[in-house]
């Protein structure tokens, strides 16, 4: 069966068309993003970004089909991204799938974003054993959730402030570095001494799992400060270095922790900041030693994109096969919520 996805959560357009069943493959992916528009804002501007999406969908649909090889009249099944995310640009491709779903009598599967990027690792890994644990860590999540099976689970711990790439993102704004911060933060890494600077890890004053970051970046800004550091000096190196370490040990620590309390036979990594070298060296090397399986996702499917959304969709359109798949009233979410992630709508 091909299955067409659409991802407009944030600010990448993304159209892949995959196909499952006997043969499962991403057949194509046209995928658009917008860096260099929020660029001199350093960070998202929402109606730029629902504007673009808008200007590029079709035309990334068309080239998606293109490269596949595969007319829309083959397609048999779309999936969308409902939510979480910046309401308008999930508007677009919400109304972009609806239109395809009228104009061509097709089923239409609503996809949670976060559960999306859980997804991403089954793309290349085929067993994955339950049950895992996933962390999910990008620009607007940084999330555990444990789950027994696909469609089940909970919630272990989440940000209670920032997301991780999001404070990858601001400290980079803040020295002017460029936007996104993650991977230019991943790239100066190794021309830091990453052991030279300690910050302190937080813990939360209720005593509850959750993350927070904000702490890290105040810190660093502090310390960025006292010793008047200027951009590109060794100062300046060291100190991002240690940065980045610090938010991958803390990840990682968290993450471990959890894993050591629950039955779980596999650990999921994924989300735009599972892309960092960093992170990837030090969680393989970690779960090699801890003897515990660890699947991230190609680096193409960290970030957004829309092969997840299509591979998630059709798992759903499997698991749950008497659901309404027809029903037009879909609407868009903009808050993570472990409900709505679950919901099989
Ligand atoms: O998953 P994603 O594309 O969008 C969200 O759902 O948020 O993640 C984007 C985030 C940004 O904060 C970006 O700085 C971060 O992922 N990121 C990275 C790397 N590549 C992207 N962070 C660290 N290292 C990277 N190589
Ligand atoms: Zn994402």
């Amino acid at each position: 069966m091909y299955v067409l996805g659409i991802e407009t959560s944030c600010d990448e357009t993304a159209v892949a068309v995959i196909e499952r069943g006997d043969n499962n493959a991403v057949l194509a992916e046209a995928i658009k993003s917008q860096d260099e528009l929020h660029a001199p804002f350093g960070g998202i501007v929402p109606e730029i970004a629902a504007r673009s999406h808008y200007e590029v969908i079709d035309r990334l649909c068309r080239q998606a089909l293109r490269q596949a090889r595969v007319d829309i009249d083959e397609i048999e099944l779309l999936a969308v991204t409902l939510g979480p995310g910046l309401v308008g640009s999930l508007l677009v491709g919400l109304a972009f799938a609806k239109g395809l779903a009228m104009a061509h009598e097709l089923p239409l599967v609503a996809v949670d974003h976060i559960a999306a990027h859980v997804e991403a690792p089954f793309i290349s890994h085929k067993h994955i054993a339950y049950p895992l644990l996933a962390l999910v860590v990008s620009g607007g999540h940084t999330s555990l959730f444990y789950q027994e099976e696909k469609f089940g689970g909970r919630v272990i711990a989440k940000t209670r402030d920032d997301a991780a790439g999001e404070v990858m993102d601001k400290v980079a704004k803040h020295f002017g570095l460029g936007y996104p911060g993650g991977p230019l933060l991943d790239a100066l890494y190794e021309k830091g001494d990453a052991g030279r600077f300690q910050f302190t890890r937080p813990r939360m004053s209720d005593g509850g799992d959750d993350f927070s970051f904000s702490g890290y970046k105040s810190a660093l800004l502090r310390q960025a400060q006292e010793l008047g550091v200027q951009p590109g000096s060794k100062d300046f190196h060291d100190l991002l270095s240690s940065f980045l370490a610090a938010l991958v040990d803390y990840l990682l620590a968290k993450t471990l922790e959890a894993a050591a309390r629950l039955p779980v036979r596999s650990l999921l990594v994924s989300g735009g900041v599972s892309r960092n070298s960093l992170l990837r060296r030090r969680f393989a090397d970690a779960c090699a030693a801890a003897g515990l399986p660890l699947h991230l996702p190609e680096p193409r499917y960290c970030t957004d994109n829309a092969a997840m959304i299509a591979w998630l969709g059709y798992e759903k359109y499997l698991a749950f096969p008497n659901m309404n798949y027809y029903d037009l009233f879909l609407n868009s979410y903009s808050r993570a919520s472990f409900r709505a992630s679950q919901r099989h709508r």
